[in-house]
């Protein structure tokens, strides 16, 4: 029996913490979240004028070694005028501003280029007075400069919804070995407590070691990605998890609502479910939201996003067992043009049911990751009723749904 694709726009899966990943302009419409995010985190392009990629890792070789990725582009962060990026960024945060609850916080993640910008936007849509924070992430990563102070920290500017805004800073404390405290005089109370003190301004400063230190407005704690990091899903400009844990942690609770409009690799997603958050993640790059897909399988995610890959064929069997089908992948080809063809080709692929609305809802799922170069081409698919589908996500950024012809 051959396989035929069939028009889809969502996928559901099963999982614990429940989110939404849409292929969706930040500006577009995301009036059905309105007032429900305890947290926005945006990180936008930065008006960088260079184009980004994703260095996509091919076949069981290429995951086991990281050589020979396939290079797509990702995004371009290239805008006519300084007034066009500003007017996309203006109506990203009018989103923002909507989505959020009057107890939520809202974060923009910006670098020295566009910030002073921003600030004057943030203070415009949120109101001066519910300014909170520039936050100032430093790092030691990217290239030296001798003509000027190499740039080395990024802007995250911090404004709450209203007065009534919730913020949790012993949900961050920091590990003790992050606290330079070198410049205090170390000593011993007459408990035994050990503390440092300093004197300032005619003030004395105690500090019990034992106690619980928290983060300032300057974070350099948080490294950025390395090169060989294992968190590394191959999309530029991709932030580290640290980062937005302690984003989170602070301004939400667990089971709240996280967003992210301008979501990339997912880190704001993957955090958020990490720390038990429910999330809405959204972005304009399929490339990107299928380096999310797979950061998120985990979790009870729907994805909005058509699928289709019209030059694709698909060979594939279900072998009838008891109370599961075994779904058996034998060969994907994209299709002319696409140098690499067969399993090589598959990057993520789940089998499920596809409903009478177009919807498929994913049972088992595999895909190619780090610690299992190697793609599984068996999955089971339990016998309930519906109608049998297999989704392929490709190596070059398609997604596609199968279903058996009929005989
Ligand atoms: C700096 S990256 C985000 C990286 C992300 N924080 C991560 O950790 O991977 C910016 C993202 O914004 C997306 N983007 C650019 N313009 C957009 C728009 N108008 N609406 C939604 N997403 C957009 C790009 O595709 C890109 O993935």
């Amino acid at each position: 029996m051959g396989w035929v694709q069939a028009p889809c726009h969502q996928e559901t899966h099963l999982g614990a913490t429940a989110g939404d990943l849409l292929l969706r302009d930040a500006r577009g419409d995301f009036s059905a979240w309105k007032g429900q995010a305890q947290c926005v985190y945006l990180d936008p392009p930065f008006l960088t004028g260079e184009d980004y990629y994703l260095r996509m890792r091919v076949g069981e070789k290429g995951w086991e070694t990281g050589k020979n990725p396939l290079i797509l582009p990702a995004y371009s962060d290239r805008y006519d005028s300084r007034a066009d990026y500003l007017a996309m960024l203006r109506a990203a945060l009018e989103n923002a501003k909507m989505l959020l609850n009057e107890t939520g916080s809202f974060f923009l993640h910006l670098d020295s280029r566009a910030a002073a910008h921003a600030r004057l936007l943030c203070d415009e849509i949120f109101g001066e007075s519910n300014f909170v924070n520039e936050i100032i992430w430093a790092y030691q990563t990217g290239g030296r400069s001798m003509k000027r102070f190499s740039s080395k920290h990024d802007v995250i500017l911090f404004y709450r919804k209203s007065r009534r805004h919730y913020f949790n800073i012993t949900a961050v404390p920091l590990p003790r070995s992050e606290i330079r405290s070198n410049h205090m005089r170390r000593c011993v109370d007459e408990n035994g407590r050990s503390y440092r003190t300093i004197q300032s301004g005619g003030k004395t400063y105690t500090y019990y070691d034992d106690e619980p230190v928290y983060p300032g407005d300057v974070w350099a704690d948080v490294s950025h990605l390395q090169q060989k990091d294992p968190q590394r899903t191959g999309y530029d400009t991709q932030k580290p998890m640290a980062l937005l844990n302690r984003i989170i942690l602070c301004s939400t609770r667990p089971g709240d609502l996280v967003c992210d409009l301008f979501c990339g690799s997912g880190t704001t997603a993957a955090a958020a479910a990490h720390n038990g958050r429910r999330y809405l993640a959204a972005d304009i790059s399929m490339a990107a939201l299928n380096v999310c897909r797979k950061r998120l399988l985990h979790t009870a995610l729907t994805l909005t996003a058509p699928t289709g890959c019209p030059d694709a064929t698909l060979n594939a069997e279900f072998i009838p067992g008891i109370a599961f089908h075994d779904a058996h992948l034998i060969r994907y080809d994209p299709g002319p043009d696409r140098p690499v063809t067969g399993l090589d080709a598959v990057d993520q692929w789940s089998v499920g049911f596809y409903d009478d609305r177009g919807v498929f809802h994913a049972q088992a799922n595999a895909a190619r990751r780090r610690q299992s170069p190697a793609l599984p081409e068996m999955l089971q698919l339990p016998q309930l009723r519906g109608t049998p589908a297999i989704l392929i996500a490709d190596i070059y950024g398609n997604r596609s749904v199968w279903l058996q012809e009929e005989a």
